[in-house]
């Protein structure tokens, strides 16, 4: 099969796809010339600009040491540097000299070696097949695998040249944490076993360099790329030999200069025809300059400065200052962009909180208070958020439809129950008021919420072990209210342990209605001695046959109440035992 399109330089490229990656030989233009807050893909080569020197240095160190491992701070365009940069040059070149090379990108979020075991499968021809998965994730576990013995196992890719991107590294730290350090640690030897030990060796220090190691033409030819946040570099000293690893093979990922920024402005409208005059490119990088999310807001107001350009002419479209109001910033456009779409899909109080639900169960708070994005697979933030399949599904569509880029993946890969849902970019809950707001934003609330339960559970704790601790009527009705909105999932993100409140709560109410029967008894009781006692004050003094009657009537209801209280006092003792001795198992 063979297509034809024009490289960035416009120069033409004949694309012959037999064994080649589509995604990155595709010559078609993608719908729109920015991508907005989410990362470029493979597919986007084409619209990718500024980033051509330190795409050009991460393949001479892939060839060099095998292994490059990027990082810098978040938005500084590492994930798109090695989908739209480093993949696709690597495939161009492979076509210039014929030799097969293989791509695959991975995150480890949700299970670094399934994930991977799955990509390998796709290489395969057997995307999806759950069986096939598990046998390659054996494959890994197996003593003395690494990836390029793995990879060699694999149909078709046996003495051929595979390129792994590991995405989002910092992510296996949360896998390490709450699910197996085990895999963790597995999967983090078999990616800095790939590194190439001979190359980086200074000959003075370490007396010549070890002869190559032959070449065992039934493994593959890895190469790795990983990125990862900078601030994440701390955790990497957690585990044996990362921290060597890393570095003899960081890449930090410079700046763009005002020159490379420039180019990504422009040259991308031009590729459509289009143009963002000088003025406006100017504007926004002076305003972003120096900032925390200068490219996610550069892209993200180009995105919808294109969008609104093309709703209103189909002739050249020409992107100007004057369509950028005064006083706007980039951070207010993107948090009112992001309110319209809330206010189309969540018109009604039970959908915000449903939206609410979702961005919160998408975020998390580092020990060090840092907000980081929480990808999940869709049945997770399903059960997490407590919204209906259904009604998620429209969310989330809504807020990755064309033209709107707040969550990936992009409308055009279907959800399924595995499908891993994330923020398009960390710089959506920096900027976004409804998020970020430090009196009552969702970020905050969730923090709070976390707060509260890990209160409830230290409660919960003292309960089990001292059962008379048990809460105020008032404060277990609050926290019905309260826990109504949670569930089992969500509370297992803040140290679970949800029958020991369960159970906390259920005993404390149990207690509180038995304290108000108590109370009510003993308020009827002494009304009908008052009551009992006119009587016979009255009897003396009249001697009137009726009115003995009556105080014998109402001696009777007195004694008949006293009796079913203290039945209901010893009852209630013998249950509160019985919890009692529960508690203690
Ligand atoms: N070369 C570039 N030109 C224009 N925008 C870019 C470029 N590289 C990245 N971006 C934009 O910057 C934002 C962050 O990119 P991403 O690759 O996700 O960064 P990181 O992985 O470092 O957080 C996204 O909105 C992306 O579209
Ligand atoms: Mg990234």
């Amino acid at each position: 099969m063979a297509g034809q399109g024009r490289s960035p330089t416009g120069a033409a490229v004949t694309v012959t796809t037999t064994e080649l990656p589509a995604n990155l030989l595709s010559a078609t233009l993608p719908k729109r010339p920015y991508p907005g807050l989410r990362p470029f893909e493979e597919k986007e080569w084409m619209i990718f600009f500024g980033r051509e020197k330190m795409t050009a240095d991460v393949i001479e160190r892939l060839a060099r040491q095998r292994l490059v491992f990027i990082h810098g701070a978040s938005g500084s365009g590492k994930s798109s540097l090695v989908r739209a940069g480093v993949l696709p040059k690597l495939a161009r070149q492979h076509l210039r000299h014929g030799e097969a090379w293989h791509p695959c990108t991975m995150r480890p979020s949700g299970g670094p070696l399934w994930n991977l075991a799955q990509e390998f499968a796709r290489l395969e021809g057997r995307p999806g097949e759950s069986a096939r998965v598990d046998e390659i994730v054996r494959l890994f576990a197996r003593r003395g695998a690494t990836l390029a013995s793995v990879a060699g196992e694999i149909e078709g890719l046996a003495g051929k040249r595979l390129c792994i991107l590991v995405d989002q590294f910092e992510e296996l730290f949360r896998f390490e944490r709450e699910i197996s350090r085990e895999e963790a640690e597995l999967f983090i030897d078999l990616l800095i076993g790939e590194i190439d030990t001979t190359s980086e060796l200074d000959e003075d220090e370490f007396g010549p360099p070890a002869p190559p190691a032959p070449v065992n033409e039934r493994h593959a030819k890895v190469h790795i790329a990983i990125t990862m946040r900078s601030e994440s570099l701390g955790e990497c000293t957690r585990f044996d030999g990362l921290a060597e690893a890393i570095n003899r093979t960081q890449y930090l990922v410079p700046r763009m200069s005002r020159e490379a920024l420039l180019r990504a402005i422009q040259r991308p409208a031009q590729i459509y025809g289009g143009e963002v005059t000088i003025e406006l490119a100017e504007r926004l990088i002076a305003e972003v300059r120096g900032r925390e999310d200068e490219l996610p807001l550069i892209q993200h107001g180009l995105m919808l400065l294109w969008n609104t350009a093309l709703a209103k002419s189909n002739e050249k479209i020409n992107l100007d200052v004057g369509l950028l109001d005064k006083g706007v910033s980039l951070a207010s456009l993107l948090s009112n962009h992001a309110d319209e779409i809330m206010v189309t899909v969540a018109p009604d109080l039970r959908r915000s909180r449903a939206v609410e639900n979702l961005f919160r169960a998408l975020i998390e708070q580092t020990a060090k208070k840092q907000a980081i994005r929480r990808p999940q697979q869709f049945k997770e933030l399903a059960a997490i958020s407590n919204v209906d399949t259904q009604e998620l599904r429209t969310i989330i569509d809504a807020f990755r439809k064309d033209g709107v880029s707040f969550l990936t993946p992009p409308i055009s890969t279907e959800i399924k129950d595995e499908t891993t849902i994330d923020i398009g970019h960390e710089a959506l809950f920096r900027c976004w008021k409804k998020i970020s707001d430090q009196k009552d934003g969702w970020l905050k609330r969730e923090t709070e919420d976390g707060i509260l339960w890990n209160l409830l559970l230290a409660e919960a704790m003292d309960f089990a072990t001292n059962p008379k601790r048990v809460l105020s009527h008032a404060k277990v009705q609050d926290v019905n209210r309260w826990l109504a909105r949670k569930t089992k999932p969500w509370c297992n993100r803040y140290g679970g342990n949800w029958d020991l409140v369960d159970t906390l709560l259920k005993v404390s109410g149990r207690e509180a209605s038995y304290m108000r029967d108590v109370n009510a008894f003993a308020t009827v009781a002494v009304l009908l001695l008052i009551i009992t006692s006119c009587w016979i004050i009255s009897y003396i003094f009249s001697e009137n046959m009726l009115l003995i009657v009556i105080f014998f009537i109402s001696t009777c209801i007195f004694f008949f109440f006293c009796v079913i209280l203290g039945f209901i006092v010893l009852t209630k003792k013998i249950n509160k035992f019985r919890v009692r001795g529960f508690s203690r198992n």
